[in-house]
């Protein structure tokens, strides 16, 4: 039987619904307006490309939304000093700070100089002990939009077996422990891991965040399990015409399809998603900031 696909791109609309209704009770109730800084050094085109949908969405949900774009040779002292100011405003509630930097500044550095409480990305050091002791915290948006889809389709995941491919800071890490949170038994296979096709056999949840197109192929997913695709890769499609390309995940589509019980595409799975958690992500900070309860189900 064909999977069931997993639509990210409404889902992500219908989060996008959900954070307007909040800023406009925050509004109405406390004349708030959450505001988004978005911070990006140099010129790369795909950060471009991000950080103009990310103030385009912000503006679209009712939030306030500055963008902070500087030069490839800013300087360390600079960017810090510029994140000090954003610490101070009152009027900003979620700071980002685009990533990759150029190489010559301290990411580690320069992520935990954003006060926790404005960390919507959830990068910050101590984000990442909060999440990982099971505090409130704020949650890296790219696996908190995998966790919605899979709450929303499932209803609980509790007991079941997750397999995470891919052990980043951004996803592959987060994402074991806000499945290891919904009581998942959560195994995180990487690069060196022994016998990877039958580890990702056992799995009844399968998260695939390597960056490697379509490297998880069909016959690894255990018939009826749930498939969420993180990759996005740009490859050649000679078919389309010379020098065209297309979008792959990290898992081999068609053939994934053809067993998995559900899965996301790509594009129009986790892809939007991540935005959306971006936006619920500032709204939660903005109520946090002033004592206000906090959305439900927006957070993990
Ligand atoms: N670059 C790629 N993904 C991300 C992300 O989720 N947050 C930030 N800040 N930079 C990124």
């Amino acid at each position: 039987m064909a999977a069931e696909i997993i639509d990210g791109k409404a889902f992500a609309a219908k989060v996008r619904g959900q954070v307007a209704e909040h800023v406009a009770r925050l509004k109405a109730d406390h004349d708030l307006v959450p505001g988004l800084a978005v911070v990006l050094v140099g010129e790369d085109p795909a950060s471009q490309v991000y950080v103009r949908s990310k103030g385009k969405q912000t503006l679209e949900v009712g939030m306030k939304s500055v963008e902070h774009k500087l030069a490839v040779d800013t300087s360390e002292a600079d960017l810090l000093a510029l994140i000090d100011q954003l610490n101070r405003d009152d009027s900003i509630h979620g700071i980002l700070v685009q990533l990759p930097l150029p190489k010559h500044l301290d990411e580690d550095l320069v992520i935990n100089a954003i006060a926790p409480a404005k960390d919507v990305d959830g990068f910050h050091i101590s984000n990442v002990g909060l999440l990982g002791t099971g505090q409130k915290s704020m949650v890296p948006c790219t696996p908190l939009g995998c966790l919605m889809m899979l709450r929303d389709y499932h209803g609980s995941i509790s007991g079941m077996d997750a397999v995470v491919i891919g052990r980043s800071n951004i996803v592959g890490k987060p994402m074991a422990q806000l499945l290891l949170g919904d009581s998942c038994t959560v195994t995180i296979a990487h690069s060196r891991t022994k016998d990877l096709p039958e580890v990702v056999r056992r799995a009844d949840i399968v998260v695939a965040a390597v960056g490697r197109p379509e490297m998880v192929p069909g016959d690894w997913i255990k018939p009826g399990a749930t498939v969420i695709d993180v990759g996005i890769n740009r490859i050649d499609a000679p078919e389309k015409g010379a020098g065209k390309t297309r979008l792959v995940g990290d898992v081999h589509y068609e053939s994934a399809a053809a067993r998995a019980g559900a899965i996301t595409p790509v594009p129009g799975g986790v892809g939007p998603m991540t935005i959306a958690c971006l936006l619920a992500n500032t709204v939660t900070a903005c109520c946090r900031a002033n004592g206000i309860a906090e959305p439900e189900g927006l957070t993990a």
